[in-house]
């Protein structure tokens, strides 16, 4: 079977944690899967690591030349996107991920916190989409997976960690906007969602925290895979509904 015959989901940040095991499981469940990651040493190490199934490329979500180049080679490869899945994240405030200290206060945060959590999370994925969308259009067929936090959960915000909080906010911002225009063109079957993966024990949350990668890739997979009549414009954990 070549890549072209097959779905191919390409994954940013996969080359370690949450990223690379949605990489594993989208390669068990038969997708060819372009696993984007930084470093190019990293990147082909994971991949030889997960089997045939998974191609490294390079892409700093942050730098617009190489996403660009990564969309060029999707449209002149494989030809095909059907699943985005934005994963590639940062933690830059002061404190770390849950860290004993509660982050840097909003009154104190340095404004490069901000700016370093904006562009991985929100104008790294909105481009990445913008490139990708004419391939789902022209298939008909996409599912875009934007990893969230209900650090960033307005429903429920607590204080610190502003450049984590206010860029995960704006992330599911941005699923809602790209859901909402989808529907208004009357675009059926491609569809966006956020998720949460819950604390998880990665570089970024963590030794402390409850789950593994694996178990925390598996509402990610799922909205991955959606079937066509899934739902689109929604934040998920545990592959239920919860609130923005
Ligand atoms: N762990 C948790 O408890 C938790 C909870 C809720 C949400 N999340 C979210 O889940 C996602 C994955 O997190 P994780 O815990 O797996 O973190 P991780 O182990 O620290 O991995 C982060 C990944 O993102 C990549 N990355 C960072 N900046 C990038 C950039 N500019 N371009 C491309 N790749 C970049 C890293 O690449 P390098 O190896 O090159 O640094 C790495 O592959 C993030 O969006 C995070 O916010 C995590």
């Amino acid at each position: 079977m070549t890549v072209h015959e097959t779905r191919v989901a390409v994954v940013t940040g996969g080359n370690r944690g949450i990223g690379y095991a949605v990489c594993q499981q989208l390669a068990e469940a038969g997708y060819e899967v372009v696993l984007a990651t930084r470093d190019a040493d990293r990147g082909r190490e994971a991949a030889v690591a997960l089997g045939d199934r998974v191609t490294p490329v390079v892409l700093d979500v942050t730098d617009e030349a190489s996403r660009k180049a990564v969309a060029r080679w999707l449209s002149d490869g494989p030809g095909r996107v059907d699943v985005l899945v934005n994963n590639a994240g940062v933690h830059p405030d002061p404190g770390g991920y849950y860290g004993e200290r509660h982050g840097a206060s909003v009154f104190e945060a340095p404004v490069d916190y901000l700016r370093l959590a904006m562009a991985t999370h929100v104008e790294g994925p909105m481009h990445l989409i913008q490139l990708l969308m004419p391939l789902m259009r022209s298939q008909g067929y996409g599912r875009i997976v934007n990893v969230a936090s209900t650090l960033g959960q307005f429903d429920s915000l607590g204080g610190g960690w502003p450049g984590y909080r206010l860029s995960k906010i704006a992330l599911n911002g941005l699923t809602a906007l790209v859901a909402a225009e989808l529907a208004d063109e009357g675009t059926e079957n491609i569809l966006v969602n956020s998720v949460c993966p819950g604390w998880t024990r990665t570089d970024l949350g963590g030794p402390k925290a409850p789950r593994g990668p694996e178990a925390a890739a598996d509402t990610i997979v799922w909205l991955a895979t959606l079937p066509d009549d899934g739902p689109s414009g929604g934040f998920f954990q545990h592959r239920q509904r919860i609130p923005w």
